[in-house]
């Protein structure tokens, strides 16, 4: 990419892990990208600084600024590095816009597939994953006949309680404790509950267009390997890539091709052993939660994705413990009537509905402890 060929980023949560690796990637490859706008939740000072930084003009907090900058016309790309529901709104507003949508921001997908989908039919833009397990599998799958594939795989690090037996005693910051990735505490907690990889499967869904019982997943404690296509024929191709961020997210911002980057590749001779293993489901019932959520759709799985960010919210403030979180994720699924999930305003009214059942929950848990 030459100077005049410079894409344009816009970063919805710059101040976030994401948003600060992207732009590690920007101030690596200035000949390649430009900043073109920035978006914070609340870290004002800190936003001031990366503007200074990058010489943006345009930049702002909150879901308000998300969506005036999700559709700015000087913008080439869309990172959405927000947490949470909260991205949704603008991830539909830019592929409504017909923007490329770099979307690290599963919960939009989670909670809106079918809206977001529909967005980028209609307003002609695309969507490229930014989670390592999507970009995996979408490298993989470059060139493909889809109608070859039997399986997608993404792979989970199994997160610091893999092998701990007894969970009712764990505490926030055993939790925030990632053994593999540094990333936002939100994430983090979902990793630990195996959440994550739930809602990874509900993204490549959507993503992929598979159908769930062709999605699985299985743990990788190394975290190399992010994401393998079983093939017809029994062939498995896998990605593996460094467990730095920083290569999904340049790879999404320059997909379909590749730049060169800098830090090392994998020293595969000094990797010595990778292992794989099965999901522990009796420990780690978040996954199989989402999975059923997913399957039965409708806006199932936006009900889901706001109980878990309740439940997430209230153990990282020990109001309820870590084994409790599937527990209100259940109670509320449990109650949950589907709406269309074509509607965005059916898909914010479940939303709204399953967190205020959730703080129901959390609250009658809280009561008897
Ligand atoms: N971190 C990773 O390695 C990783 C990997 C794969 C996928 N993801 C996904 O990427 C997304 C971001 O994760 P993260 O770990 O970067 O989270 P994070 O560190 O908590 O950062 C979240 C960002 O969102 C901003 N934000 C929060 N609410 C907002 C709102 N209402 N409007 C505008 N901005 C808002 C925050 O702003 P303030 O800081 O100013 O409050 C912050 O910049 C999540 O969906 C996560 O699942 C993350």
């Amino acid at each position: 990419m030459s100077e005049n060929t410079r894409r344009r980023v816009v970063i919805l949560g710059s101040t976030g892990s994401i948003g600060r690796q992207a732009l590690d990637v920007i101030r690596e490859n200035p000949d390649d990208f430009e900043v073109a706008g920035l978006v914070a939740g609340g870290k004002a000072e800190q936003l001031k600084q990366q503007t200074e930084e990058f010489g943006v003009t345009r930049s702002g907090l909150g879901g308000r600024a998300a969506l005036d900058l999700a559709t700015l016309d000087e913008a080439d790309i869309v990172l959405n590095a927000v947490v949470g529901a909260a991205g949704l709104r603008a991830s539909v507003a830019a592929l409504d816009a017909g923007k490329t949508l770099a979307l690290a921001n599963k919960e939009s997908l989670v909670a809106g597939g079918e809206v977001c989908l529909r967005s980028a039919r209609k307003g002609g833009g695309t969507i490229v994953a930014v989670d390592s397990e999507h970009a995996a599998l979408a490298q993989c799958l470059t060139g493909v006949d889809l109608s070859t594939i039997s399986r997608l795989v993404l792979t989970a690090s199994g997160g610091p309680f893999r092998t701990r037996a007894d969970l009712t005693t764990v505490t926030p910051a055993d939790a925030l404790a990632h053994p593999t990735w540094a990333m936002g505490p939100k994430i983090t907690i979902d990793s630990a509950t195996l959440m994550n990889k739930g809602l990874e499967i509900i993204e490549a869904h959507h993503l992929f267009g598979l159908d769930y019982h062709r999605i699985d997943a299985v743990c990788h404690p190394q975290s190399l390997v992010h994401g393998m296509v079983e093939f017809l024929d029994s062939t498995t191709i896998l990605q593996a890539a460094p467990t730095d961020m920083r290569v999904p997210i340049q790879a999404a911002l320059t997909f379909p091709s590749r730049r060169p980057r800098v830090g090392k590749a994998i020293d595969w001779a000094g990797v010595g052993t990778i292992e794989f293993e099965a999901v522990d489901h009796d420990r780690f019932p978040c996954m199989g939660l989402a999975r059923a959520a997913g399957t039965i759709g409708g806006t199932h799985p936006a009900a889901l994705n706001a109980a878990n960010e309740e439940a997430v919210g209230a153990f990282l403030n020990h109001r309820i413990s870590f084994v409790d979180i599937p527990v209100v994720i259940e109670k509320v699924l449990g109650e949950h009537e589907s709406l269309d999930p074509q509607d965005l305003d059916a898909v914010l009214d479940a939303d709204a509905w399953a967190r205020g059942r959730a703080a129901d929950y959390i609250e009658t848990m809280r009561m008897k402890t």
